[in-house]
């Protein structure tokens, strides 16, 4: 067979795709990739032959259908842009969590899923940083993990210090993918902190939660460096506190919070706020929760997730700012005023869907949760 009769390799690369801000994709699963004993990457590729476009740092909210429910749960892109023909996600197991123990346990190559644009902020684009800290822990590595791959891919001469925390040696997420780029690009300098030891795993490296005292010695000048943080919320707040003790200008610290345990503060001071004004002349409308069969009453002036979870309703939220669509909801009936941050479509308000996050009410509601 001559050369130009073989068939082209599948799928051709045939220039960057840019997901239009409206309009959601469906992805299918090429590869499933375990990375440590609770944590597993899924690979995707696009339904034509097309190329991503996004910047690292960004997440995809995905949508699942689990035993007739739908979930939508935000997932990091780990996977970098410089490797344009594929989207990774990497995603931890959660006790008790619907989505990411169904990932593990059922979702296979071949299958697909619904996703949208990417979307998110937390990014090293557009930087011009001569020298980086990245601070993670747990899953909090896969924003970092894109921008380290990226900077290896572009072989990027960026002083890159990443400090990663983990439970116990095993639970190291990309350990040695990290150490295979260090030895290559040695502007990448990867460091790791455990809290346990792990049976049959030897470990002589750093022990401990990450402590000033412990990135002194890693990263001496880390005062000097544009700083970008991801984990769980307890990890950044001590890190965050760590930093500003440690003086810190926060104009060069970066974040992002995987959990939705807990509001941002910024939305904590708003509930705050709004409870303060509970006695003034603040319309109150009736929220009927059809699902949870719950009624809670909310003031006009905060918004139905406030109210909801003021009364004690636990409901699905991930970005509290209208971006990432994890509380996007059905209202049954009533009309609400909405400032969304490109989190929901506008076929979908007409159809009557709200984002419950940034959704305020001008009458009584009846909303489909
Ligand atoms: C921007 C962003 C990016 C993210 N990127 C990643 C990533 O790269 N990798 C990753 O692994 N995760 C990531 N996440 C987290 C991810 O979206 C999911 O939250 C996570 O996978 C858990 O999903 P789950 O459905 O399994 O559990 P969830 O339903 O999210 O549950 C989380 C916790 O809350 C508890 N819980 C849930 N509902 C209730 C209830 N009604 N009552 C009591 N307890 C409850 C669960 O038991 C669990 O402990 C990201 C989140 C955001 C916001
Ligand atoms: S929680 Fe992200 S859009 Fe509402």
């Amino acid at each position: 067979m001559e050369i130009s009769e073989l068939p082209a390799p599948n799928p051709v690369p045939t220039g960057y795709y840019r997901w239009e801000p409206d309009e959601d994709d469906v992805l299918i699963c090429r590869a499933v990739r375990e990375e440590t004993p609770d944590v597993k990457s899924f690979v995707f590729a696009p339904r034509f032959k097309r190329q991503f476009e996004f910047v690292s740092g960004q997440f995809l909210t995905l949508e699942f259908e689990i035993e007739g429910e739908t979930y939508h749960r935000c997932y990091t892109i780990s996977s970098p842009p410089s490797r344009p023909d594929t989207v990774s996600i990497t995603v931890k197991r959660v006790p008790g969590g619907p989505v990411s123990n169904w990932l593990h346990d059922y979702f296979q190559p071949g299958m697909m899923l619904k996703s949208t644009v990417p979307m998110g902020v937390f990014s090293w684009a557009g930087m011009q940083a001569p020298k980086y800290l990245f601070l993670s822990g747990g899953s909090g590595i896969t924003p970092l993990m894109s921008m380290t791959r990226s900077a290896y891919d572009l072989a990027l001469i960026t002083d890159i210090c990443f400090v990663h925390a983990a439970r116990t040696p095993s639970d190291i997420i990309f350990h040695d993918e990290l150490q295979f780029m260090a030895r290559r690009n040695r502007s990448i300098k990867p460091y790791f902190t455990v809290e346990d030891n792990a049976s049959g795993h030897g470990w002589s490296g750093y022990r401990g939660r990450m402590t000033q005292s412990m990135l002194e010695v890693i990263c001496p000048d880390f005062l000097e460096r544009e700083i970008f943080v991801c984990g769980p919320r307890p990890f950044m707040g001590a890190v965050k506190e760590m930093l500003e003790k440690a003086g810190l200008d926060m104009e060069q610290y970066h974040q992002e919070s995987f959990d939705f345990d807990d509001f941002t503060e910024e939305t904590q001071e708003t509930i705050t706020e709004a409870t303060g004004d509970l006695d003034s002349d603040v319309k109150r409308y009736k929220i009927e929760f059809k699902k949870t069969d719950r009624v809670v009453y909310c003031p006009e002036d905060i918004t139905v997730l406030e109210a909801a979870r003021r009364a004690g309703m636990r409901l699905p939220f991930s970005c509290a700012k209208g971006l990432c669509g994890t509380c996007k909801t059905q209202i049954i009936s009533g009309d609400v005023v909405m400032e969304h941050g490109g989190g929901i479509r506008q076929r979908e308000i007409d159809a009557g869907k709200a984002l419950l996050c940034c959704a305020k009410p001008t009458s009584d509601l009846v909303v489909d949760r």
